[in-house]
C-alpha cells in the first residue's frame, strides 16, 4: 500500500512538473524546426563548411531568403525544395531562432 502511495506521489509530481514546464514559454519555439536545417548549416547554424553559416544573420535576411527560395526568385541547388516545406509562420520562427544564435 505504501508503495502505491509513493508511486502515486511520484506520478503527481511528474504530472505537475510537466504542467508547470508547459506554462513556461519556450524562448525559441523555432528550435524544433531548426533541427531540420542544422545537418547542413551546422550546429545552431554555425557551419564551417561549404554550406553558408546562417547563425546570427539578420532576421529579415533569413525570411527574405526563404521566400525567394520558395518562389524561385533566388536560384538554389537545394534550398528551393526546403523552403517550400514551411509556412510563413514557420519561416518566421526559424528566422527568429537563427537570428538569435551567435555566429562563429
Ligand atoms: C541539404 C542541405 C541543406 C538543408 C537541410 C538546409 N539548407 Fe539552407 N542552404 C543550403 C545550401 C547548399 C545553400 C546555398 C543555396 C543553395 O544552393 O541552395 C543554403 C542557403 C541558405 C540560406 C541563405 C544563406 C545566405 O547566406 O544567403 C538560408 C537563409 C538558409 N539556407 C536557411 C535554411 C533553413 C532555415 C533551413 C531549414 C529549414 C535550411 N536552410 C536547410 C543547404 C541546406
Amino acid at each position: 500500500m505504501r508503495r502505491v502511495a509513493v508511486l502515486g506521489c511520484s506520478l503527481a509530481t511528474l504530472l505537475l512538473t510537466s504542467l508547470c514546464e508547459g506554462a513556461e514559454p519556450d524562448p525559441h519555439p523555432g528550435r524544433y524546426l531548426a533541427a531540420n536545417c542544422t545537418g547542413c548549416h551546422g550546429t545552431q547554424g554555425r557551419s564551417t563548411g561549404a554550406i553558408p553559416a546562417i547563425a546570427g544573420l539578420d532576421r529579415t535576411v533569413i525570411v527574405e531568403a526563404m521566400r525567394a527560395f520558395r518562389s524561385g526568385d533566388r536560384p538554389a541547388t537545394v534550398m528551393h525544395q526546403h523552403a517550400k516545406a514551411y509556412s510563413e509562420a514557420q519561416i518566421e520562427l526559424l528566422a527568429d531562432y537563427f537570428a538569435a544564435q551567435k555566429p562563429l
